[in-house]
């Protein structure tokens, strides 16, 4: 069958990735979606089951550190677009074993510009109809000051805004603000970051980078905060509460991003930026209540029960303080606007924790690597 657009997506089979592909492989038909992904221990197949036998849609366990692997795919599937998401992303285990984050990060997204660089100027078009969207983080950024500790009404607002409706500062993240990365994973992504815009200053490569702010929803390997304590809470297993749980984040559920994603790699502009997120600030321990009073009530407990699980622990080293992201860009130049409310949204997504026990404790077992096994050795 021929198909109107050959895309990789890497880092399909982790949080963000699943929901990209899947949107692809539903959405578009008439593209194929070829997901290229290590299967880290942050990969499941399992988040794809859905999609995994549609004509579109084709599974390569592949590093993108392997260039002979990744140029290979590129030739053999008349690859058009790239939708960059393989990563490592938490930011402890970088604070733990950095180099990892350096191999990946960094020279995965060099080897997929170089692969890409190599096989898209061997062709008679060259670079025309290409693309090469890589997705970042606003951890790049460094941290905002917590200059409103108590919250001060938002300026702005989206949809996704939560009813709660803070600001914790005056300032935001704009495309304009200057990189200053705190953590062994920030500064992987912020090198990143500037190794795919010197393709684009460079060879000319057709790029683009976005910026986006925390992601939650299902999928959501359970080291990070919001499926970590779902479980937790369910189990009656005590919350590690960073510091004083006074750090601010800007949260976006997920499907918010990949619809982001779809917008940008379709319509934004060659060689620009993007930041994406919702005007939706939470200080951690305000979440973490929100979270418990949610499980409580799913699970016919007492709403607040479970309040005794919060356990403070030392802090994270270089914690950064507050993010908050502007996203205006987006909404103004390409009338992106977050479809689901933070309420709805995390009400939504304990729902779905508290539904698909199994995926939890697969991914949680190692069990999803046997899955992977029996799915892929023999073809
Ligand atoms: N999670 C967030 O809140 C957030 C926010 C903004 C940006 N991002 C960025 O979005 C991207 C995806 O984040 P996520 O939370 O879905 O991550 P994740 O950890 O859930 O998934 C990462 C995926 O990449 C794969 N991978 C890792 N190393 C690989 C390698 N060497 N070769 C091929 N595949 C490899 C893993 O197997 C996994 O499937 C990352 O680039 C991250 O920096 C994440």
């Amino acid at each position: 069958m021929e198909f109107k657009r050959n895309i990789i997506i890497t880092g399909g089979a982790g949080f963000i990735g699943s929901h990209v592909v899947r949107l692809f492989v539903n959405k578009y038909p008439e593209y194929r979606i070829i997901n290229l992904d290590k299967l880290t221990y942050a990969g499941n197949l399992a988040n794809l089951k859905d999609v995994e036998d549609k004509e579109n849609y084709a599974f390569v366990k592949a590093d993108i550190c392997d260039y002979e692997t990744v140029k290979e795919l590129m030739e053999k599937y008349n690859i058009d677009g790239i939708i960059h998401l393989a990563a490592e992303s938490h930011v402890d285990r970088s604070i733990k074993d950095p180099f990892t984050f350096a191999r990946t990060n960094v020279i995965g997204t060099l080897t997929l510009l170089q692969a890409a660089k190599e096989y898209w100027e061997s062709l008679p078009e060259g670079y025309e109809g290409k693309r090469f969207y890589h997705i970042s983080t606003d951890e790049v950024y460094g941290a905002l000051e917590l200059t409103n500790p108590e919250g001060i009404e938002s300026p702005f607002t989206t949809k996704a805004s939560s009813e709660h409706h803070h600001a914790y500062g005056t300032e935001f993240f704009t495309e304009e603000t200057k990189y200053n990365p705190h953590s062994p994973y920030s500064a992987s992504k912020a090198s990143s970051d500037h190794f795919v815009r010197a393709f684009h200053d460079t060879y000319g490569m057709p790029t683009i980078v976005t910026n986006c702010s925390n992601n939650y929803g299902p999928y959501q390997f359970p080291e990070k905060l919001i499926p970590l304590f779902i479980n937790n809470i369910r189990h009656r297993k005590p919350l590690p509460v960073y510091g004083k749980g006074e750090n601010v984040r800007d949260w976006l559920y997920v499907e918010d991003h990949a619809r982001a994603i779809d917008l940008i790699f379709h319509k934004g502009k060659i060689a620009d930026t993007y930041n994406i997120g919702g005007f939706n600030e939470w200080k951690n321990i305000d979440i973490i209540k929100v979270v418990i009073k949610t499980v409580d009530r799913l699970l016919g407990r007492k709403e607040g029960e479970d309040m005794d699980l919060i356990t403070y622990v030392t802090d994270r080293k270089g914690h950064d303080m507050r993010y908050a992201i502007d996203s205006r860009k987006l909404q103004r130049e390409l009338g992106w606007e977050p479809s689901l409310q933070f309420e709805e949204g995390i009400e939504k997504t304990v729902r779905w924790y508290l539904d698909n026990q199994a995926w939890m404790d697969n991914v949680t077992s190692g069990d999803y690597q046997m899955y992977y096994d029996e799915m892929y050795k023999n073809r």
